[in-house]
């Protein structure tokens, strides 16, 4: 594979050799110098057309920790505000020596268009999708999904440890392209995810995001009960009013009310139940403050950690194969 562009088509073996190089980069994390010399001459460069912290950030400290070199570039102060465009910025930074590409836009399929191009052009750059559109942000599938697998097995982490398991993703599943990356990365686990939140922001057409050759099922709800009901995972997702026009945006409160995650609903869940979200959180909306902040239930802060792991994975695993090509 040369590029990360969505987890669609991802095979369990990829899967298993993402787990296993992410295991041995958090040793390294946990090493004296968390440093390795992998990557030593590789140019990244960080190319975020939309606000990030978490993404952005473990990107940059992936590729640090890998020996590689970082450019990282802000649009606001960049050529971009003088008309220049993607595709003319990205062979910008091809001609200074960018080995991999890392993109992140709110227009689906930017990151497939710049690849496309860096593949007519024979450049060998490998594109890492950091969340377009709501399409899919597959390094936060691959990290909630390395975060769930060392909660099962710490030392053996592996794609197998999710079958059976029911994971409910809860919230505005149709402007979330993590919902869509975990979806494909879960259900290739053999995990069934529930979908639940509110007609117009769960609609029915989602019934045909379902792969069917994942062992994994996909179930969507409306209502909160049946999805909770012994499930082993709650995601929960962030209302991404920038994403939504007037008609489709339920009140806050309303919204906590009915959908809203807390102590008292997770009661529904296996006793063992542990909760996730990506980030950025709407504290008090989607989740409760205290839910969020409670350790004997809340992954959020792993989540954050395991992507750096995860990050230095695929830097790795793609910026490897792009080289050597
Ligand atoms: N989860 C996530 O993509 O967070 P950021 O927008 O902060 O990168």
């Amino acid at each position: 594979r040369h590029h990360v562009l969505g987890l669609k088509d991802w095979t369990s073996e990829e899967y298993n050799t993402l787990l296993k190089t992410a295991s041995s980069f958090r040793e390294v994390l946990s090493s004296r110098t968390k440093k390795v010399p992998a990557l030593q001459g590789v140019v990244v460069t960080n190319l975020f057309f939309e606000p990030s912290t978490r993404t952005r950030s473990s990107f940059e400290l992936a590729a640090k920790r890998l020996s590689a070199d970082i450019l990282n570039f802000s649009p606001g102060s960049s050529s971009l505000t003088k008309g220049e465009t993607i595709l003319d910025t990205a062979k910008t930074y091809l001609a200074m020596g960018a080995n991999l590409m890392v993109i992140r836009h709110k227009q689906a399929g930017v990151p497939q268009a710049i690849a496309q191009e860096m593949d007519r052009l024979e450049t060998g750059v490998g594109i890492l999708n950091a969340g377009d559109g709501q399409h899919e942000h597959p390094s936060q599938g691959l990290l909630d999904l390395f975060t769930l697998c060392c909660l099962l097995d710490f030392d053996n982490p592996r794609l197998a440890l999710l079958r059976g398991k029911k994971i409910a993703i809860v919230g505005d599943i149709l402007h979330s392209r993590v919902a869509r990356s975990n979806l494909w990365s879960l259900t290739a686990a053999g995990a069934d995810v529930h979908l639940v939140g509110p007609p117009t922001l769960v609609p029915e057409w989602f019934k045909g995001m379902q792969n069917k050759s994942h062992e994994g099922q996909l179930f969507l709800h409306w209502a909160l009960k049946p999805a909770l009901e012994k499930a082993d995972f709650v995601m929960t997702l962030r209302l991404q009013k920038e994403r939504m026009t007037d008609y489709l945006l339920p009140s806050l409160r309303e919204y906590h009310q009915q959908y809203g995650i807390t102590h008292r609903r997770l009661e529904l869940c296996h006793p063992e139940v542990k909760i996730l979200h990506p980030g950025p959180v709407n504290r008090g909306v989607e989740i409760s403050s205290a839910l969020m902040d409670d350790p004997n239930f809340s992954l959020i802060q792993q989540q954050v950690t395991s992507g750096i792991a995860v990050r230095m994975a695929l830097l790795f695993l793609i910026g490897t194969s792009s080289i050597n090509n």
